[in-house]
This record gives structure tokens, C-alpha cells and sequence, in this order.
């Protein structure tokens, strides 16, 4: 290689080497270091309560809410219908050929408004969620919105350490303390944002004065799969995933 090649190479082996340690950092966590927060064996309602009514200021502020809604997205610190006018589409990432991509990208823009936008695997990760679950908090407020927050039949069938899992590492929901220029922040930080998320937990998810308290935060994504492959183990070693068929007995 002459001088010339190698110093044209130089910054490609660069490149290189912070693109296998972001792989890295990515698995690190793709692999799992959050531990859910478990039910207390005491769980104080009031505490709970107190602890939604705090995630609830967040759940219905415009950096969350303008994409948590029935129809269209909307925008800005006032919730308007978004400009231009877009349709969710049936993966919530809009219909050609105004996807959402079009124009947001793969991370903010350094100027007022305009698009704001984030990565995912490498891709333009802005979208909204899908037709089939809306997952929408529009108009909803106190025990109703906080139903369709933690119904796994709303919410995208996420248990309760789903939930605080989705809350702490999903990087739609971490947008929204890193919003762009021109936009207002959440009314709490993230770090009292995900204690609040806890001490809801920690103390049975209570959504109302009355309802039996929730025992069990339930399994997290990591502990699913994890239990998924150990029965497809099990599957595969009962030879039904090869050609011994087992004998049928006649009927
Ligand atoms: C750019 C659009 C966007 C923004 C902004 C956004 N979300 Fe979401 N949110 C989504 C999408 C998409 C899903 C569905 C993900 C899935 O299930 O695959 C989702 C799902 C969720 C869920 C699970 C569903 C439920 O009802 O319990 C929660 C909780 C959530 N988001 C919280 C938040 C919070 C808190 C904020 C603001 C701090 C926020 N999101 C901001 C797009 C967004
Ligand atoms: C033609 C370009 C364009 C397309 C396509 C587009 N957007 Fe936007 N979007 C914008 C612009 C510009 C803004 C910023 C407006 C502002 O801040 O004043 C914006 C802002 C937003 C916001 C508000 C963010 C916030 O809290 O301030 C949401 C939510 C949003 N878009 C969702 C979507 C979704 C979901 C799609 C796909 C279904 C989509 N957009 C498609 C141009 C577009």
C-alpha cells in the first residue's frame, strides 16, 4: 500500500472501529442490564396514585401526546393538526408519498421548525403507532388514560415491566427530552420521570381508588424470548421438527 492509499484509508478504519464499538454498546444493552421493578409485598395506593399523576403530565404533554392520537399526527407546543396533512397509514409510518421519512430523518434538524427526526438500525426511526393498536391518549385524562396506558390490549400488549422497560429505553419516548430546537421539554426530567414510572410500579399500578392492586409486574420482552427458545429446545429434541414422525395411533 503506498502512503497515499493507506492515509486515504485511515479515516474508513476509523469509521470502522467506532461503528463495531456502537455494535457493541447496542448488544450490551440489546442483551439486557434492565431489571424491572418488582410489586412491593406493601403497596401504598395513595403513593401510586400520586406517582401517575406525575407520568400522567407527561403522557398528555405535546412532545408525547402529538403522536399518541386516534387520527393524524399533530405538532408544535399547541397540539395542531400537523401541516402538511399526513395519514398514520397502516404501519403508522404514513402512506407514499408523504411517509413520514420523507421528511423527517434520522435526526433532528438543527433549525425551528423543522422535522424533528431519529435513528433506527441505521434508518429514519420516526413513526407513529399502528392502525390496528392506536394507542391513543387524545382527550383522555386520570383513570381512563391510565387504563389505556397499562392494558396490554391498548398499550401493545406490554406488562407492567414491559411498560417501565419501553418508558426507560425506547428512543421514541427519549426524543422527547432531546426535542430539537424551539420545542418545549416535558414538565419533569427523565431521571423523576422513570422514578415516578417505579414507585407507580412499586406500588401495584393503581389507576383508580378501588380496583384490586396489581401483584405482579409481569414478564419482561428479554424473559419471553428467553423462555420462546428454551421451548422451541425442548420441541426440537422431541424429534417433532425432524422426520421421525411419531406412530399415530388409529382412532
Ligand atoms: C414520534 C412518535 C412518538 C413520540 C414522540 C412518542 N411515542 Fe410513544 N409510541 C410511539 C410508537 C410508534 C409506539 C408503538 C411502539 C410499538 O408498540 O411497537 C409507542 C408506544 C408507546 C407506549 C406503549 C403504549 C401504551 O399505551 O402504553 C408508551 C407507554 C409510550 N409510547 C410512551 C411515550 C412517552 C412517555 C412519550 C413522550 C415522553 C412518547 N411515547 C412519545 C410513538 C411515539
Ligand atoms: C412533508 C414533510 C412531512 C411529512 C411527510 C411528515 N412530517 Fe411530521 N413534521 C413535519 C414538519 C416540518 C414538522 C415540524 C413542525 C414544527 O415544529 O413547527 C413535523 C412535526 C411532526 C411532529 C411534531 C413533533 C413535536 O412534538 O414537535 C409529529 C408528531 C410528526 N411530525 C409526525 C409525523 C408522522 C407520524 C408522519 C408520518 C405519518 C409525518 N410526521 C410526516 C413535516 C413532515
Amino acid at each position: 500500500m503506498t502512503q497515499r492509499t493507506a492515509l486515504l484509508y485511515r479515516p474508513l478504519a476509523f469509521f470502522a472501529t467506532l461503528l463495531s464499538f456502537t455494535a457493541t454498546a447496542a448488544a450490551a444493552s440489546a442483551t439486557g442490564t434492565f431489571e424491572p421493578t418488582q410489586v412491593s409485598a406493601t403497596p401504598n395506593r395513595g403513593a401510586g396514585l400520586q406517582a401517575f399523576a406525575q407520568i400522567e403530565r407527561v403522557l398528555s404533554h405535546p412532545r408525547c401526546l402529538n403522536c399518541h392520537v386516534p387520527d393524524a399526527p399533530l405538532q408544535g407546543d399547541f397540539k395542531r393538526v400537523h401541516y402538511p396533512p399526513v395519514q398514520r397509514g397502516l404501519d403508522g409510518r404514513g402512506v407514499a408519498p408523504l411517509q413520514c421519512a420523507t421528511c423527517h430523518s434520522t435526526q433532528n434538524s438543527p433549525l425551528a421548525n423543522a422535522p424533528p427526526g431519529l435513528e433506527t438500525d441505521g434508518k429514519p426511526g420516526w413513526h407513529m403507532p399502528p392502525a390496528h393498536m392506536k394507542m391513543s391518549w387524545l382527550g383522555l385524562s386520570g383513570p381512563a388514560l391510565c387504563k389505556v396506558f397499562r392494558d396490554p390490549k391498548t398499550n401493545g400488549a406490554r406488562s407492567l415491566a414491559m411498560l417501565e422497560e419501553h418508558m426507560a429505553t425506547d428512543h421514541l419516548v427519549l426524543w422527547a427530552w432531546e426535542p430539537g430546537p424551539g420545542r418545549q421539554l416535558p414538565p419533569i426530567d427523565k431521571p423523576s420521570f422513570d422514578e415516578q414510572v417505579r414507585t407507580w410500579i412499586r406500588n401495584g399500578a393503581p389507576c383508580n381508588s378501588s380496583e384490586p392492586l396489581r401483584t405482579s409486574a409481569g414478564r419482561t420482552r428479554a424473559a419471553l424470548n428467553a423462555d420462546f427458545a428454551k421451548s422451541l429446545r425442548v420441541v426440537s429434541n422431541s424429534g417433532v421438527l425432524t422426520n421421525q414422525t411419531p406412530a399415530r395411533s388409529q382412532p
